[in-house]
């Protein structure tokens, strides 16, 4: 009877998490739930359908490198990305995500387009192209130009990400964690620590202003 009673409430269980069909599943705990499904009735809630969000706290993923998709999902997965949006947003979703699941979605993502904003800052776009395109050199400070990594088309290559057409708000969020917090990578991020520790708040704005815009 215990036995038949447990067995009652597993395949109810089963019923409300949806587990009976993957094909719709919102199951970010079944692993039988391909990245796909899991991109289109998970994700698709805050990065959008076409990987182009529409709120600035969330993303844009369309276009961006597979490589990247994959380090930053399993950077959550093991709470090596912790600054808060990340921790309350993402800690959850990838914690029972597999690897497999992690290279379908970020094959899915890498497939779709980037579709740029216009800049809120468009008099600091001036100022952000220099910056991107010669870093800062006034004697007193060495700044790598951000093409050095990114690219000339800000689209990024391997572990080094897409920036180009991302919500100008998240760039200057992420550059301003790099600058302040160990919140990132201790790795990859310390790229990204050198590269602000001589930048103004001015100087990370018209950046973020300028690589928004980029297609
Ligand atoms: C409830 C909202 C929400 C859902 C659902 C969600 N995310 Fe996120 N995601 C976020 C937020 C917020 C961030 C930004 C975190 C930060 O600022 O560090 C983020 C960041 C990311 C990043 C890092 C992007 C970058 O440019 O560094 C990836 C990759 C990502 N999410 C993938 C996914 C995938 C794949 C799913 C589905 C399995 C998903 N997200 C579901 C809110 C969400
Ligand atoms: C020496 C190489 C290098 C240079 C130069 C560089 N970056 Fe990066 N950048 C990286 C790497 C590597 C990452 C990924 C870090 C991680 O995974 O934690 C990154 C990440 C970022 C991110 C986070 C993207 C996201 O989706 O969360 C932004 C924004 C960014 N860089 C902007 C810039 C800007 C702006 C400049 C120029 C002022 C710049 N980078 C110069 C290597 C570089």
């Amino acid at each position: 009877m215990k036995k038949m009673t447990l067995i009652l409430s597993l395949a109810l269980a089963a019923t409300a998490t949806g587990c009976s069909n993957v094909e719709h599943s919102r199951d970010v705990a079944n692993p039988a739930v391909s990245g796909k499904v899991l991109a289109q009735q998970v994700c698709s809630m805050c990065h959008g359908v076409t990987g182009n969000s529409v709120n600035p706290t969330f993303p844009k993923l369309a276009g961006q490198q597979k490589d990247y998709l994959t380090d930053q999902l399993k950077f959550f997965r093991k709470h090596n990305r912790s600054d808060p949006a990340g921790s309350e947003y993402m800690w959850g979703i990838s914690r029972h995500l597999t690897n497999d699941q992690i290279a379908q979605l970020a094959d899915y993502y890498a497939a779709q387009t980037r579709i740029p904003d216009p800049s809120v800052n468009p008099s600091l776009e001036e100022l952000g192209k220099q910056i991107f395109t010669h870093g800062v050199n006034d004697g007193a400070r060495t700044v790598p130009a951000c093409e050095t990594c990114h690219g000339t088309d800000a689209h990024g290559r391997g572990s080094f990400p897409f920036i180009a057409g991302q919500h100008e708000d998240y760039i200057l969020k992420q550059l301003n964690i790099f600058k302040e917090t160990e919140e990132r990578d201790e790795k990859l991020g310390q790229m990204m620590k050198n590269e602000t520790h001589d930048l103004s708040s001015e100087e990370m704005k018209a950046a973020a202003a300028y690589i928004a815009t980029m297609p």
